[in-house]
């Protein structure tokens, strides 16, 4: 069960299947324009959208908002230099912002950044320094049907003959994802972690963690790998952090917080170099773009998200979904991760051809059979057509991610997206494909406008 009771509710917005019908030919199919109060269950990213305990609400009323030095600071500081490890910790107000910042200190343009997978925002970063993110994903992941427990691992003999081979000169880091967003949110083995180390040791190559989901990354080693069984989520966290030379973390996951991250390193030069770009376009070194009270909401996010029973509750709530999802006949991603299902779209709905958008179909679906908003991860967000619309890409895989809120939805929601799923999939026949009517040049999903269009049965 879950681990806390409610003490403060938010309503949500019942709408009719009409006023969803309506809604989505306003936005032009694009679940990105819906405005917030048209979603009764949101699934579009469980970034930010965390709920907050009555412990980190307190902390955030103790927060210090001095400009420099504040008390919440060195409390935030204490708290991930006890958990990482790292001599330098560098507040920013997220994510992306800590990316910017490392990549644009350490990399030099026309050099390689090597990762099990670069998550979008990661690789845009590696791409603005000039340089070029290559993903090194392990073969197992390649099977999305395979229960092998850590398809996040990077492809360890890849990284090998690349370290050694003619880019060899070219590699200036490696990034561990922490899980593994961009592949299922699959987990990386502590196995796998500590070879990684070792080659980058041996080959002189920095590494560091994307520990976005370090928690639940920690949580699935002790679950799954034979030599952490009796370890403590903190204690496989802790060791993980250790084993890189630093790291770059969103908080707005696994710190449980609407909004904050942070950059780790060991090396002093480079974090020298990190805190003159921090000041001169976040904020100070002792703030990053953040209030005091966001501050100490994070380190206290940080401790809640490495309890056991929290962890436990939120890897079967997944398994739970997983389990509703199969019955209803729709296959996911296998194994279940903890912050997301990936539905397989191409699979259930393979009258729609990838150039009319089985994922972005059955996305839309979601939404008008039951008001659930989700995230389309196929071919409109990886795929590419011509002047006339033919097909020039596609994407490897036609995926829908249901993305899960940390302690924001109950089991009886998670039924409401189970009985959606089942309807749906009886009746696949009735799904249209799309057609892109305009789009951006870059980042095309989150703006491009869309019409349905009857498929060939
Ligand atoms: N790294 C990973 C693995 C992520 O999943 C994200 C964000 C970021 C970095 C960037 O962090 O959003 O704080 O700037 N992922 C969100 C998602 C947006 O929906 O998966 P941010």
């Amino acid at each position: 069960m879950e681990p806390y009771r409610i003490k403060v509710v938010e309503p949500i917005p019942f709408t009719t299947r009409q006023q969803r019908q309506e809604a989505l030919k306003r936005v032009n199919y694009n679940l990105f324009d819906l405005r917030a109060e048209e979603v009764t269950i949101d699934l579009l990213t469980d970034s930010g959208t965390g709920a907050l305990s009555a412990a980190q609400q307190a902390a955030g009323m103790a927060g210090d908002e001095s400009y420099s030095g504040s008390r919440s600071f060195y409390r935030f500081h204490e708290t991930v230099t006890e958990l990482t490890g790292y001599a330098h910790i560098l507040p920013a107000h997220q994510g992306r912002a800590a990316e910017r910042i490392l990549f644009s200190s350490l990399l030099e343009p026309g050099q390689i950044s090597l990762a099990n997978t670069h998550f979008d925002t990661t690789r845009a970063n590696v791409e603005l320094a000039g340089c070029e993110a290559r993903d090194l994903p392990s073969p197992e992941s390649r099977d999305l049907d395979s229960t092998q427990p850590f398809k996040g691992n990077i492809d360890l003999e890849v990284l090998r003959a690349t370290l050694t081979g003619p880019d060899a000169s070219r590699v200036a880091v490696v990034v561990m994802t922490l899980t593994n967003n961009g592949g299922g949110g699959q987990p990386v083995s502590m196995e796998n972690l500590k070879q990684t180390a070792a080659l980058c040791r041996q080959y002189g190559v920095p590494l560091f963690l994307d520990a976005a989901r370090f928690a639940e990354n920690a949580w699935l080693v002790t679950r799954h790998e034979d030599a952490y069984r009796d370890h403590t989520p903190r204690q496989v966290a802790e060791e993980a952090f250790r084993l890189a030379d630093g790291c770059m973390m969103s908080a707005k996951k696994d710190g449980i917080v609407h909004i904050g991250g942070f950059v780790g390193v060991n090396d002093p030069e480079l974090a020298q170099k990190c805190e003159l770009l921090l000041i001169a376009t976040e904020g100070f070194a002792t703030y990053g773009g953040l209030a005091g009270r966001d501050l100490d909401m994070m380190a206290q996010g940080l401790n809640e998200v490495l309890e056991p029973s929290y962890l436990q509750e939120r890897a079967d709530i997944a398994g739970y979904l997983a389990k509703r999802v199969r019955a209803a006949g729709v296959d996911i991603i296998e194994p279940p991760g903890m912050h997301a299902l990936y539905l397989n779209a191409g699979r259930l709905l393979p009258h729609i051809p990838p150039h009319n958008y089985p994922g972005h179909a059955l996305s839309c679906q979601l939404y008008l059979e039951g008001g659930i908003r989700s995230a389309e991860l196929g071919s409109l967000y990886l795929g590419k057509e011509d002047e006339d619309g033919n097909p020039v890409a596609s994407a490897p895989y036609e995926l829908v991610r249901l993305a899960l809120p940390r302690r924001v939805y109950t089991r009886s929601h998670y039924d409401h997206i189970g009985d959606t799923l089942e309807k749906i999939a009886k009746d696949t026949h009735s799904v249209y494909g799309f057609r892109i009517v305009d789009q951006s040049p870059i980042l095309r999903h989150f703006r491009a406008k869309l019409e349905p269009v009857p498929v060939a049965r």
